[in-house]
């Protein structure tokens, strides 16, 4: 059985612990649905205040649901529409403190009202992102990006 609660001091204690959680959950398996399954439900289950957490996957260079955390979500997204869509494009973290104020945002959880989301590129090639939303606003600082980043190198070599 996998613990997952990590009880940490403070938030850079918590990611140094979620990601030593993470490379032991990922370790040895190449399976990047299972790796994507479990990854989601750690992140899910360890950072505070979020309520999605999951995978959109680079298909032929769309961007499709993955594994994921929370409630049911868009299933095709195109490079450049919204904020996972964005990331994708630009190969670069998109930390959105007011999703409502982010023109062409994607809304799937009306809960949602920030989003952090991490291109996940392997060898140059974006494989996927990782979509991370919180119901408060601002939620990601830039703690959270450095931690999360760390999160996504880990990620985009087990996908
Ligand atoms: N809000 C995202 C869409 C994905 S959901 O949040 C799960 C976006 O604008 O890309």
């Amino acid at each position: 059985m996998y613990d997952f609660r990590i009880a940490a001091a403070d938030t850079a204690t918590m990611y140094r612990d979620l990601a030593s959680a993470l490379e032991g959950l990922v370790q040895g398996e190449t399976d990047a649905v299972a790796n994507m399954a479990n990854a989601a439900a750690l992140i899910f289950e360890t950072l505070p205040d979020v309520n999605w957490v999951g995978f959109y996957r680079n298909i032929d260079g769309e961007l499709v649901l993955g594994p994921f955390q929370g409630r049911p979500a868009c299933i095709r997204i195109a490079f450049g529409d919204g904020v996972c869509g964005a990331a994708a494009a630009k190969k670069q973290v998109q930390r959105i403190d007011d999703v409502h104020a982010y023109p062409g945002h994607i809304a799937c959880d009306s809960a949602s009202n920030s989003e952090i989301v991490l291109p996940l590129i392997r060898d140059g090639e974006l494989v996927g992102v990782l979509d991370i939303d919180s119901p408060n606003k601002a939620r990601f600082t830039e703690e959270d990006e450095a931690g999360c980043r760390r999160l996504a190198e880990i990620l985009s070599r087990v996908l």
